[in-house]
Parts: structure tokens; C-alpha cells; sequence
């Protein structure tokens, strides 16, 4: 798995209006990364990944994935390089209400001709792998956000992608179920898959191993995790907060108790 990317450009028309949302991008990921994506809203995140992911095309530069050229394809190929290669999570699970988790999972594989039986047991697997065995008949509104995201996680992996991309995965969950959900792209890394994931919180993209960052639609860093240095520092005040909080007295503590 390689995804080479240079020179990338994205320009939308909007009107007589212009939008340069992607300047020059190089990006080179290779097999079993672990990457997130970083930047403020409107620094082009969800258009490289919409590129990345094969549902759109860029307007100039090159994207190569596999060692396929995908800036050259018409949207037939296209497609069949996004069904094959492709696992996409988005913010809003995109999960069809009045399907049952197991239906929503095979769905994939219904478009790429797999036989019925063959395609409920690769979804089963699949549901079995994000921690779901016991809800494959439960449709979304019976499940909480966190398992309708790990629905929508195995239904990207349910094709066995090459890479699994996700657009703030955990942008709808609240602080313990986005650290389920980066917890699971972790064990889903450890068995081998690639993953890029899109997110707003430092603390998630503290999960991956390289953090690349956009500012108006350039590559502003691009650093192993453990070397951002915008990542230390959040450490650092991470960890002196935690240590500020076991310090400072409490009125319970100070000599003669509370006033
Ligand atoms: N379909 C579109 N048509 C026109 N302009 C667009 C379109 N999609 C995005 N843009 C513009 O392109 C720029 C980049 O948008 P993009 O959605 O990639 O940002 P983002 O980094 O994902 O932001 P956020 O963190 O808010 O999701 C923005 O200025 C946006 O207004
Ligand atoms: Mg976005």
C-alpha cells in the first residue's frame, strides 16, 4: 500500500468565486501508518481526504495509489479503485436507519457481487472484529453513537481496504466513546491495517503515529507523533495540569478543614 501525492491542487467554483482549498500538496504514506490529520476549519482536511478516498478528483497534480494514477481516471474507475481499495468513516456514520447493523456491513459487498452467504459471513467477521457480535440484528437507533461508529467501521473494512480513512470519526461522540473509537483504529493498526484519520482534538491524534498538519490548504508540518512539537506541548500541559491538580489544597485539606 503506498499513497503518493504531488503537487495536489484543488480549486471549487462557485459561482464567478474561486476556493483554492488544496495548494500544492505532497504527501507520501506508506504500508501500516498510522497518520492524522490536523488543522483549523477550512484548511482543506476533508478535501484531501475526499481525494485520498477516490470520491473526488483534484483539479491539478498527481495521486498515486498502489502505483495506480488516479488523477487520470474517469469516475467508472474510479469507483471500482474506491470499492477496492477504499474503507471511508465519516463523522455522521452515513448508516442506512431502517437496516440492521449486519445489513448495513454487507451492503459493500452486495455492490461488489459477492454471493449472499459469503457476504453475511464477511460482515459478521467484520462486526465480530469491531467488538459487535452481539448486535448484528439491532438497526442504528438501537445502538449508541459509539457502536453505530463501530458499525460504520466495519462496514469500511468489510472489502479488507487497503486503507481505512476517517473524516473526524469522532466529532459526534462524546470524550470516553471518541477514546473507544481511536482505541479500536489503534488494535485495527496493530493487526496491519493503514489508517488516516481527521481530527480536531490532540489528544486523539496523540493515538497515531505521524501528525501532518494543514494551514490553508498547504502542509504546514508533517512529523512522527512522538517529534510534533505542537503535540508536546500539549503534552507537557497535559501533564502539568494533571500534577497542578493533585497539588492544589482543597479546603478539605488545609489545616482545620473548611472554614
Ligand atoms: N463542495 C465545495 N464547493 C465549494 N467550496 C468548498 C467545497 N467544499 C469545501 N469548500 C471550501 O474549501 C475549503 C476547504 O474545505 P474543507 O471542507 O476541506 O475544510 P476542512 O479542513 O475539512 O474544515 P472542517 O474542519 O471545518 O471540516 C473551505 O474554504 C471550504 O469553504
Ligand atoms: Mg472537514
Amino acid at each position: 500500500m503506498t499513497i503518493r501525492i504531488s503537487e495536489l491542487w484543488k480549486i471549487y467554483r462557485v459561482g464567478t468565486e474561486k476556493v483554492q482549498a488544496l495548494r500544492g500538496v505532497d504527501l507520501h504514506i506508506r504500508a501500516n501508518e498510522f497518520v492524522a490529520i490536523m488543522g483549523s476549519s477550512g484548511s482543506g482536511k476533508s478535501t484531501l481526504m475526499n481525494i485520498l478516498g477516490c470520491l473526488d478528483q483534484p483539479t491539478a497534480g498527481k495521486y498515486e495509489l498502489n502505483g495506480r494514477p488516479t488523477h487520470k481516471m474517469g469516475a467508472a474507475a474510479l469507483s471500482r479503485v474506491r470499492n477496492e481499495e477504499i474503507g471511508f468513516v465519516f463523522q455522521s456514520f452515513e448508516l442506512l436507519n431502517r437496516a440492521s447493523a449486519l445489513d448495513n456491513v454487507m451492503l459493500p459487498l452486495i455492490y461488489s457481487r459477492t454471493n449472499f452467504w459469503g457476504a453475511k459471513k464477511r460482515a459478521a467477521e467484520a462486526l465480530d472484529r469491531v467488538g459487535l457480535s452481539n448486535r448484528m440484528d439491532h438497526r442504528p437507533n438501537q445502538l449508541s453513537g459509539g457502536q453505530r461508529q463501530r458499525v460504520a467501521v466495519a462496514r469500511a473494512l468489510v472489502n479488507k481496504p487497503s486503507i481505512l480513512l476517517a473524516d473526524e470519526p469522532t466529532g459526534n461522540l462524546d470524550s470516553k466513546t471518541s477514546e473507544e473509537i481511536i482505541a479500536l483504529f489503534q488494535k485495527l493498526h496493530d493487526e496491519g491495517q493503514t489508517i488516516v484519520v481527521v481530527t480536531h482534538e490532540e489528544d486523539i491524534a496523540g493515538h497515531a503515529r505521524r501528525i501532518v498538519r494543514l494551514r490553508d490548504g498547504r502542509i504546514l508540518s508533517d512529523h512522527p507523533t512522538e517529534a510534533d512539537p505542537v503535540h508536546r506541548e500539549f503534552l507537557a500541559r497535559a501533564a502539568l495540569m494533571a500534577t497542578e491538580a493533585v497539588a492544589v489544597p482543597t479546603a478539605d485539606s488545609l489545616p482545620g478543614g473548611p472554614p
